[in-house]
């Protein structure tokens, strides 16, 4: 069977590693402030220059950035380049709010695609495979990521976006792909299209899912596996510090996700204070990029929840698969819910969908939760709703309603799906 040869970087040895990433952070950091009013004002208000950096644990001492200072900068103001340089303009709508602008030179988008290249490759891909890439196409960075990332890898490229699911099932199987990029949630509406045409999705060319851009369960892993018969391979990214392919799981170990940590130096701080948690604890991902010409992202806050840890198939760290993003944890009656909690125990009820949302209301001053889900065609169980109650209270500790609603009527994502449905606010 033809492979792919791995990047030399990605059999490198970790002190070659920390080597380039100490060279390549001197670079970033000092690029950032000399092209960046923004984070010169941000690094001189906290007292740091460039030169303080002489070890990579020196990175806690400069200042994090967030959202908000892209926000407060839009659209162009933490571009370090000149528009002359600029090829590429993404943005990430953003529930609330202007969008977040990221740009790209001509070298940025190489590196992105060779990133993303690495990425199909660890997810398993080989010569010859066809990739059915139904993120979404423009402004979002899923689609022309993937897009990018298969050529750069020498597939064939099949650019469906997402969207008109009768079709895209219809070129699956006229096309047979072995590989197919996509949302997880966007893949169950898929998997339900192909038994409405009467095709069995277990019988489909698929041989690997790269499913990302949304949290998503080991459980949900395990449903998609077994219903498509086929790998289902995670990937992280996100717009501000690239798009798709910051890292990536191997298809080998399926245990987190490898960390491409010679472009993007990761740290886990605490989220409530800011600092620095060592390698192995829970805490709120954060990135520094050490390549990025057209906006570097220095100590960029991502939100995301999980830790860091050691090199399996690679040398380079993995991060625990996402439990879920600070900004959608609940807070019911004090205890913190993330709707993967949720996710895990509908999976675990065989009778039950995996489509559902969450909707949260006003019982009072106290914050309720109500569940709703649908049952697997076929699955007529009226203990179904009782069962999924009485285990979010015995494992998570809060009292939820679940509702039982017919089939189809949940809305079906054909991007990143919704969980949580607010309805306290006026
Ligand atoms: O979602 C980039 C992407 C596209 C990643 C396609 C993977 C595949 P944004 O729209 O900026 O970019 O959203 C980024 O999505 O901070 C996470 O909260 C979430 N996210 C992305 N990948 C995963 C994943 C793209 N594998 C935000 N697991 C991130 C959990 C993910 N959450």
């Amino acid at each position: 069977m033809k492979t792919f040869p791995l990047d030399p970087i990605e059999k490198a040895s970790i002190d070659e590693l920390r080597a380039l990433q100490l060279e390549r952070l001197k670079w970033s950091l000092s690029h950032a402030y000399v092209h960046v009013p923004h984070y010169k004002a941000r690094f001189d208000a906290a007292g740091v220059k460039p030169e303080d950096l002489r070890s990579l644990a020196d990175l806690a001492k400069f200042p994090l950035t967030s959202k908000a200072d892209l926000r407060q900068t839009y659209p162009f103001g933490m571009f370090a380049v000149p528009m002359d340089r600029v090829v590429r303009i993404h943005a990430s709508s953003g529930t609330t709010g202007k969008p977040t602008v990221v740009g790209y030179t001509q070298k940025d988008i190489d590196t992105w695609s060779d990133c993303m290249a690495r990425s199909i490759r660890a997810a398993g891909a080989r010569p010859g495979d066809k990739v059915h890439v139904a993120y979404g196409y423009g402004l979002f960075t899923g689609g022309l990521g993937a897009h990018y990332g298969s050529e750069r890898l020498g597939l064939v490229t099949i650019p469906l976006s997402g969207g008109m699911t009768e079709r895209q099932v219809q070129l699956i199987h006229d096309f047979q792909p072995e590989i197919i990029m996509v949302t997880p949630s966007y893949m169950l509406a898929l998997a339900d299209e192909m038994d409405r045409q009467g095709l069995d999705p277990r019988k489909c060319s698929l041989r690997i899912g790269i499913f990302g851009a949304e949290p998503w369960t080991h459980e949900m892993r395990k449903n998609i596996e077994s219903r498509l018969a086929l790998d289902a391979i995670d990937i992280y990214g996100l717009s501000e510090v690239m798009g798709p392919g910051v890292a990536q799981e191997c298809i080998e170990t399926k245990d987190g996700l490898t960390i491409w940590e010679d472009h993007f130096y990761p740290e886990v701080i605490d989220p409530a204070t800011g600092e620095v948690l060592p390698d192995g604890e829970q805490g709120e991902l954060v990135f520094t990029s050490l390549t990025k010409e057209a906006l570097p992202v220095i100590r960029y806050r991502t939100r995301d929840l999980t830790r860091l840890l050691p090199g399996t198939a690679r040398t380079m760290r993995r991060m625990e698969k996402i439990t879920g993003r600070s900004d959608d944890m609940m807070i019911i009656r004090g205890v913190n819910v993330f709707p993967t909690q949720i996710e895990e125990l509908i999976l675990k009820q065989p009778e039950l969908s995996p489509h559902y949302v969450l909707e949260l209301t006003k019982d009072g001053p106290l914050d309720h939760m109500t569940v709703l889900v649908e049952l697997q065609p076929g699955g007529a169980d009226e203990l179904a709703a009782a069962r999924l109650q009485h285990n979010i209270k015995s494992y998570i500790g809060v009292s939820a309603d679940v509702k039982i609603v017919p089939i189809s009527s949940i809305e079906r994502s054909i991007g990143k799906a919704k969980r949580v449905i607010d309805r306290r606010k006026p």
